[in-house]
């Protein structure tokens, strides 16, 4: 197991799905909640500050676990010293002559197009400019959607290949708009008091994730059946490689996830919408709270699984060998 790249691609995935994530949730969840504070509360300008915070890191660490993962491509392709790797011009080959290298200064002005655009986004005072949190929703979800072109998706032949190319670009921007959202769910949840403005900016927020949210479930699991049957594509694939065990993992945890959600939706939820008494939504917030803390957990482990399944070789391509060297 190369550890180095498993170690890069993690974080790399980890810190695009959360700078999409943040993006798509000041958008579609903090703004609008906000608006249905109802009277004055000092939650919005704290929560900016620390979304914008979690934004910035994020992307500065998208960039940075981004070069670490093309020098670690770079030194395993040429087995040369990391020195070597720069010094030998071996970079800027499989930046150039590459698949995996030619989307990586794509992504990067796409990056360095997001920062600038993060200025007047991620202000003290709030966005409220249709445009800027259109090109920045534009932006984001090209940066981690583009991740596509490093993975299995490419090399496909014909309308398949554009197929599971397009079914691999919208599942990690459903993955953003999910997984990545978490985090920014999280932190509002614990910045929210018990003050009515506070509890009423908690309960638009976490409907809205929700309903954000069944969309991202939904559109993960049939991008994810389609790159199942393109990488796996058959039950003993699933079951008799290391690459379909592993799968196999991550639509499990994939499934807690789920029924954590379940749980959020149906029954915490409606009790902080319509239990007017202090204590009653201060204890759904409360459960609410480490729920999400729970799937934050989880989707962390979801992104291990995922930065390992990218090393190893598709379920088909490990079956067909099995059966060849016995
Ligand atoms: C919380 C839910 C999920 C998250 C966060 C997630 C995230 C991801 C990410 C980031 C990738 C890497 C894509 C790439 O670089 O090309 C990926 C690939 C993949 N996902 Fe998911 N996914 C989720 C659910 C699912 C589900 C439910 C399925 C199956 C039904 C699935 C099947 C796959 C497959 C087969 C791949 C390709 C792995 C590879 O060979 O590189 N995913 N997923």
């Amino acid at each position: 197991m190369n550890d180095p790249l498993i170690y890069a691609r993690a974080a790399h995935y980890a810190a695009t799905l959360s700078v999409a994530g943040a993006a798509f949730f000041i958008v579609f969840v903090a703004e609008p909640a906000f608006a249905a504070a109802g009277a004055p509360t000092r939650l919005p300008a704290l929560l900016r500050r620390r979304l914008a915070l979690l934004a910035w890191i994020a992307l500065l660490l998208t960039v940075v676990s981004g070069a670490a993962w093309l020098v670690v491509v770079a030194q395993s392709m040429s087995d040369s010293s990391w020195a070597e790797v720069v010094s030998e011009g071996i970079l800027w080959t499989v930046l150039a002559q590459t698949g995996f290298g030619r989307v990586w200064p794509d992504r990067f002005v796409l990056a360095c197009l997001l920062a600038g655009m993060f200025v007047p986004f991620l202000s003290a005072e709030g966005v409220k400019s249709i445009p800027i949190k259109s090109v920045v929703g534009a932006l984001a979800a090209g940066l981690v959607g583009a991740l596509a072109w490093a993975g299995h998706a490419v090399g496909g032949a014909g309308i398949e290949g554009v197929v599971h190319l397009i079914a691999d670009f919208v599942h990690l921007i459903a993955a953003a708009a999910w997984i990545g959202t978490l985090l920014p769910l999280a932190l509002l949840l614990a910045a929210a008091g018990h003050d009515p403005a506070s509890v009423a900016i908690a309960r638009v927020a976490t409907l809205r994730f929700s309903t954000v949210g069944i969309g991202s479930v939904g559109t993960l699991l049939v991008t994810g059946s389609i790159n199942t049957w393109y990488l796996a594509g058959s039950v003993s694939a699933l079951t008799e490689t290391d690459y379909g065990r592993l799968l196999l993992a991550k639509i499990a945890l994939f499934l807690v996830i789920v029924a954590i959600a379940a749980v959020n939706r149906l029954r915490l939820t409606p009790r902080l919408v319509h239990d007017a008494s202090a204590a009653g939504s201060a204890a759904a917030l409360r459960q609410l709270r480490r729920n999400t803390a729970i799937e934050v957990a989880l989707g962390a482990a979801i992104i291990a699984v995922v930065a390992v399944l990218g090393t190893s070789p598709p379920g088909f391509e490990a079956l067909i060998h099995a059966h060849h060297s016995h």
